[in-house]
């Protein structure tokens, strides 16, 4: 059977939302089963179940993630669930005109979910909106070097 590749996606005003649609196809015509959901309302379960998590999160505020993601990232900073089968990717927008915070909120991601055993493949994919890249053509090329590092 296909593997499933479930991506969460933290955002407040659709970028990442956006990246995760364009990435999906990029990953389901590799063959894999692929589905994005809104981390609003999702609890530590969400990470059980599939193959592969990709996280796909903006930054806000201090550094933090954005407000559709808090309550789900309060609740595994809390209840600390077991991760050790987590295997995981991660996106990251952020904008380096907050230079001390710059995509911090992917990072909290990674850091939370390494803390509680889970295991990364491959690079955190981080966007700048202050480039001049699309976000959703980086998200693509990502995607194309993250199916490498899970096909492998
Ligand atoms: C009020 C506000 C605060 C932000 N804070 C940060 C931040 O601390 N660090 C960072 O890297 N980007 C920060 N950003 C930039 C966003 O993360 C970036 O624009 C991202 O592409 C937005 O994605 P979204 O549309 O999915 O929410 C901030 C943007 C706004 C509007």
């Amino acid at each position: 059977m296909a593997k499933s590749i479930r991506i969460l996606v933290g955002t407040v005003t659709g970028t990442a939302e956006l990246v995760a649609e364009e990435v999906q196809p990029v990953l389901e015509e590799a063959g894999y089963r692929v589905e994005v959901m809104d981390l609003d309302g999702q609890e530590p379960a969400v990470l059980s179940g599939p193959d592969f998590i990709l996280v796909c999160t903006s930054t806000y505020g201090q550094g933090d993630v954005p407000d559709n993601a808090i309550d789900f990232f309060d609740a595994l900073e809390a209840g600390r669930p077991d991760l050790s089968s987590l295997r995981y990717g991660l996106i990251g927008l952020g904008d380096s005109t907050y230079a001390d915070t710059y995509n911090q909120g992917c990072q909290r991601f990674d850091a939370l979910f390494t803390e509680l055993g889970g295991r990364r493949i491959g690079e955190t994919m981080t966007h700048n909106a202050s480039s001049d890249e699309l976000p959703e053509e980086a998200g693509v090329e990502w995607a194309r070097q993250w199916l490498v590092e899970l096909n492998a």
